[in-house]
């Protein structure tokens, strides 16, 4: 016990000191008042979140993602066991607002007999991306669910480069996010080129859009579309700042900025001021680069959205798709009043502006995708029914390659390696292990988004009408979406010419499932 005698006086000596250091600090009165007891509380606030998300919290607690989704996820991203035991643990009959699928029982589509954990399925938009306005690059993405913008700066390059291999890998789309095109970008994935207000990567020595360096860009690159970001669900109507500290060489030269200088996204664009210009932005990006361009936006006030619609229809300029992101959807760092507060959640944005464009008839002329957390199949259903045609994934592609929903991604710490350009963290980020992760998320989703439309009876989720999801009211009330909504018969779905497309491309793939033969009363 000789070593007690001295440890134990060198333990008194060090929380003396700790207490003496608590009294004269100025900083923290709590600790000020009452030293070392005061410290207490701020451990306890630090271990708050991991101890509810570890111990504390239920399946379905948690936000933004709950324990069972991210395991869903998980388990899918590692091709594991996704399937849940003994049934449904969420309180659906108390739960007002919790949507339905409603299944059918003679349908045309023959819903698998097996479905297994590794069996793909090929699920191409519905609609022509650019046909309708005969862009020169106009293309059928071959998959309907895209990887969301995410920019190199708030993602590592680690993650961008597990998130791109990946969306090679399973065949979709990758946004680069309003942070520029990247040499993590090039790892084979094809792209959503994001032009944000500071137009990073294109943009000349003093800040301004350059369309000569975006068309070398767009020329050096798979680049196969562009959005115009307007606002994101998370913090509409605000530019960003990446710090001068985390301005590194890499990020600097993707941007076209200069190094160890605090970068700054203004919350404008200086190339239009209203829908008008927009408009004509358009027109000249996709004269210039023959590719299909859009827009996403948060939504808020409608005025914007009409404007854009009648403009549309009166002058025949027009964007090629529409990305509506909900207010509850993602961010590397916001306010916390425009994460909570600011921007209608997707499932009520997206049926105020889908309306707009259908009461115009140029619905079936606009490509729609949705984002706000619908990478969950339940959730994307919905947003399928609504009228979108893709699905942008962004939190939950994070999931999949690593991340543990710590919420430091503000903080250049994130545990994880994902959303931190610490070289230490981003280290443990395999991307190569991690791309397969992301691919067999992204197929997975795929898969379950297939199985449900082939249990409502279609042959694809772009074909799940509105009366196939109703909305539970509680105990004893649903309603159908298209009710919901005030949605107009045919509503929600592609043109009869894309109907009948897509049923013959997906006819091709052989039937999985089926009954067993037909008894000898059966085939009498
Ligand atoms: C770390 C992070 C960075 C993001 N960066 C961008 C961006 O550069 N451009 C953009 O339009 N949206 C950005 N977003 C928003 C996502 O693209 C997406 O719209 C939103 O997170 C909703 O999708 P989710 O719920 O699947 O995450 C970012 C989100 C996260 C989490
Ligand atoms: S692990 Fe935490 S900090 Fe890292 S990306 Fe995920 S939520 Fe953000």
């Amino acid at each position: 016990m000789r070593w007690a005698r001295h440890a134990v006086p060198a333990a008194v000596a060090a929380l003396a000191a700790l207490a003496a250091r608590d009294l004269l600090q100025r900083e923290h009165a709590l600790k000020r008042n009452f030293p070392l007891l005061g410290r207490a509380r701020y451990l306890l606030e630090s271990l708050g979140p991991k101890l509810r998300q570890y111990i504390v919290a239920g399946n379905n607690e948690e936000r933004p993602f709950t324990r069972d989704q991210r395991r869903w996820v998980y388990a899918s991203a590692k091709r594991q066991n996704n399937y849940f035991g003994f049934g449904t643990d969420n309180d659906l009959e108390y739960t007002p607002g919790y949507p339905i699928i409603m299944h059918r029982t003679f349908g045309r589509a023959v819903p698998p007999s097996t479905p297994t954990i590794g069996h793909e399925v090929r699920l191409p938009s519905a609609k022509v991306l650019g046909a309708a306005r005969r862009r020169t690059h106009a293309f059928r993405p071959e998959s309907v669910v895209t990887i969301s913008g995410m920019s190199f700066g708030s993602l590592s390059g680690s993650a961008v480069e597990a998130l791109n291999r990946g969306a090679a890998i399973a065949g979709c789309l990758h946004n680069t996010g309003e942070g520029g095109l990247s040499p993590y970008h090039r790892h084979g994935g094809e792209l959503i080129l994001q032009l944000g207000t500071a137009y990073f990567g294109c943009r000349d020595d003093r800040g301004r859009f350059d369309l000569a360096r975006l068309k070398d860009v767009v020329a050096g690159a798979p680049v196969r579309a562009l959005e115009i970001k307007l606002s994101q669900g998370a913090k509409p109507s605000l530019g960003g700042l990446l710090p001068a500290a985390k301005v590194s060489a890499e990020i600097a030269a993707t941007r076209g900025i200069p190094v160890g200088r605090d970068c700054v996204s203004p919350s404008r664009h200086a190339e239009f001021s209203d829908c008008d210009s927009l408009l004509d932005w358009v027109e000249l990006l996709a004269t210039e680069t023959g590719l299909p361009v859009g827009v996403k936006s948060a939504v808020g006030d409608l005025g914007f959205w009409t404007e854009l619609a009648d403009l549309m229809r009166d002058t025949g300029r027009g964007v090629d798709f529409v990305t509506i992101d909900g207010g509850e959807g993602g961010t590397g760092a916001a306010p916390l009043i425009f994460t909570d507060s600011v921007s209608l959640p997707f499932q009520q944005g997206f049926a105020r502006i889908y309306p707009i464009f259908a009461e115009r008839d140029l619905h079936e002329q606009v490509v729609f995708i949705g984002s706000g957390k619908l990478g969950l199949p339940d959730n994307a259903v919905v947003a399928f029914a609504l009228g979108c045609d893709m699905v942008a994934v962004g939190r939950e592609a994070m999931l999949a390659i690593g991340c543990i929903q710590a919420q430091k991604c503000h903080t250049d710490t994130c545990p994880t390696g994902v959303a931190t350009q610490n070289a230490w963290l981003t280290r443990g980020l395999d991307p190569a292990s991690k791309s397969v992760r992301a691919a067999h998320y992204i197929k997975t989703l795929r898969r379950d988004l297939m199985k449900v439309a082939e249990a409502c009876g279609v042959e694809h989720p772009g074909l799940i009408d509105t009366d196939a999801v109703e909305i539970l009211g509680g105990r004893t009330t649903a309603t159908p979406l298209r009710e919901v909504y005030g949605y107009r018969p045919g509503w929600g779905l592609p043109s009869a010419a894309d109907r009948e497309a897509v049923v013959q491309l997906m006819s091709t793939e052989a039937p999985q499932g089926g009954s067993a033969p037909p008894s000898r009363t059966a085939q009498r």
